[in-house]
């Protein structure tokens, strides 16, 4: 099926009608923060559902029940999908607990006037490029990649959902109020699960003990997070996800990019980037490597 048979355009990117319509963008515009929520952002396939368990476990202070009885997409919404609407986020609690795929300039207006926490969590964009090959595959929401160098052009030409990763990043790391924003990379939770879940906890004002951060960071362990049915996306129907064609949560590592892409499709991704980012003064962690 063709992008116009999947996806809605919004502000300029791709989003899949399956989880958004007008009404679902309508509310998100609409939607009214509060100071004390908390918002995990994120470009597709950078870290999201691994954010879904972290922060309702430092929340809960540990307790596990939240994240073995609601499914990620109903404990940490997407304020953008259809849902949200469902989800009567009125009357949660603080401190309330979102995520969203948007750019810093589709932000409603409310937030910034509110300037709600934000996380935003980057990864290395070869490996995200690596893990949404798959997935386009597998889910029939998305139109199909074709090959590997076709997706690869459509990809960098940001002709995906949710637009240009270039873009995404760019917009989040020359954000105003950047003391409401803590940025944290995949790359540095998986080397220090539990230094990066102690960072989150601080910046959202939560003191935990080391057991507590310790029994977190074992919960939220690829291996034992793809054994939660809440999480591992296995209550979506096949029809929606072919979890046969590749599982959701797929392979959980960094530089996985180095097992996938050849010497040449590498070469064209740095190519692209180094122009792309030229102007962006920001350590990255898997520059590095
Ligand atoms: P891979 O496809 O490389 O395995 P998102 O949730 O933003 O869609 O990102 C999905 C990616 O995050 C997948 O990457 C998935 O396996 C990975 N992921 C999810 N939970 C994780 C965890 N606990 N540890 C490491 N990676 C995790």
């Amino acid at each position: 099926m063709t992008e116009a048979e999947l996806y809605l355009q919004y502000k300029g990117v791709f989003v899949p009608k399956l989880v958004h319509s007008p009404e679902s963008l309508q509310f998100f515009e609409e939607f009214t923060f509060r100071h004390d929520d908390i918002i995990a952002v994120t470009y597709p396939k950078s870290g999201t559902t691994w954010m879904q368990e972290i922060l309702p476990l430092i929340v809960s202070e540990g307790d596990i029940t939240p994240v073995l009885t609601l499914t990620n997409w109903d404990r940490m919404p997407w304020l953008e999908e259809h849902r949200a609407k469902e989800l009567n986020l009125e009357q949660r609690p603080p401190p309330r607990l979102f995520v969203s795929h948007c750019h810093y300039s589709m932000m409603p207006e409310s937030f910034f006037k509110v300037k709600p926490k934000v996380i935003y969590v980057m990864r290395n964009p070869k490996d995200v490029f690596t893990s949404s090959y798959p997935y386009y595959g597998m889910a029939m929401y998305m139109v199909n990649p074709g090959t590997k160098d076709e997706f690869l052009e459509t990809f960098l030409d940001g002709k995906v959902i949710f637009g240009s990763w270039f873009d995404h990043v760019k917009g989040w790391l020359g954000a105003k109020d950047q003391d409401c924003i803590m940025y944290i990379s995949y790359e540095e939770m998986i080397l220090d699960l539990k230094a990066s879940i102690s960072k989150i906890s601080l910046f959202i004002g939560k003191t935990l003990s080391q057991e507590v951060i310790e029994k977190i960071a074992d919960h939220c362990m690829f291996k034992n997070m793809k054994q939660n049915k809440m999480s591992n996306y296995s209550l979506v129907p096949s029809e929606y996800m072919d979890q046969k064609k590749s599982e959701f949560l797929r392979k959980g590592i960094a530089g996985d990019w180095k097992n996938n892409l050849t010497e040449a499709q590498a070469a064209r991704f740095d190519s692209v980037y180094k122009e792309k980012m030229k102007d962006v003064n920001f350590k990255f962690m898997w520059d590095e490597n």
